[in-house]
């Protein structure tokens, strides 16, 4: 395939940045999206330019690291991350844009790399579980009805990717934020600092910038792990009961 690529190419965080032109004439439909740019930045280095820097890590959807704005959508045309996402999703001539993850919370570094330590902050900002849940064998000690365990399991496969606040035009992270809370909120060991949990993470939320929700839903649209948009009505409940306690 021919594929034209249109580049945001940034030198640093200070810089202004635009978006730059590349042909690639050989792409295979096998290749995976990441795999593109890797041919793309062989030939960039062979004629002695700067590399276009994007991240990645696992290349299995695992990690979250690779998120990238392609052709307006987060992680592009499919529900997946893109470092699953093949060419074979586009097609002979295509022009494809590639633009790094858009939220204010998330400061460009380089090209398509972002900084998305804000997310670390508000999962520090949860604090730590005081229960002691004693060796892994242990944890069969504690009965978790079947429904409460599936859903936290669920909430839990939350990579942390940023595609929910890249998607959102109010940059807003409640469905990250709404699957941590569930993860927890739904486990006997998670009862204990429930209240103190939400209420400091929502806190550390807004201080980094996110938005607010408006239920739109294109978080829950761009989530390569389909976490639930009721996630967040879990987030809005147990902060209200939090705030009934007095917190
Ligand atoms: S909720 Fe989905 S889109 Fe948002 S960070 Fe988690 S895995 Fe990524
Ligand atoms: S590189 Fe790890 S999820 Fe894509």
């Amino acid at each position: 395939m021919r594929i034209t690529l249109k580049i945001w190419r940034q030198a640093d965080a200070a810089s202004d940045g635009a978006m730059h032109g590349y042909q690639l004439d050989e792409v295979s439909e096998d290749m995976s999206f990441l795999e593109m740019l890797d041919v793309l930045n062989e030939d960039l280095i062979a004629r002695g330019e700067d590399p276009v820097a994007f991240d990645s890590d696992c290349r299995e959807g695992i990690c979250g690291m690779c998120g990238l704005m392609i052709n307006g959508q987060a992680h592009g045309p499919d529900v997946t991350t893109t470092c699953q996402l093949h060419m074979r999703s586009f097609k002979d001539g295509d022009e494809i844009v590639i633009e790094p993850w858009r939220s204010n919370a998330f400061p460009v570094l380089k090209d398509l790399v972002v900084d998305r330590s804000s997310f670390d902050r508000v999962i520090q900002a949860g604090g730590f579980i005081s229960v002691n849940t004693g060796a892994a064998p242990d944890a069969h000690a504690v009965p978790v009805p079947k429904d409460k365990a599936d859903r936290a399991f669920d909430a839990a496969t939350c990579i942390g990717c940023g595609a929910c606040v890249a998607a959102c035009p109010n940059g807003s992270a409640s469905l990250f934020l709404g699957a941590k809370i569930t993860h927890l909120g739904e486990l006997p060991q998670g009862q204990a600092e429930r209240d103190r949990r939400v209420v400091n993470m929502v806190g550390q939320h807004d201080h980094e910038g996110f938005g607010g929700c408006t239920n739109i839903g294109e978080c829950t649209s761009s989530c390569p792990k389909e976490i639930p948009l009721d996630v967040i009505s879990r987030l809005n409940w147990d902060l209200h009961a939090a705030m009934r306690h007095g917190h």
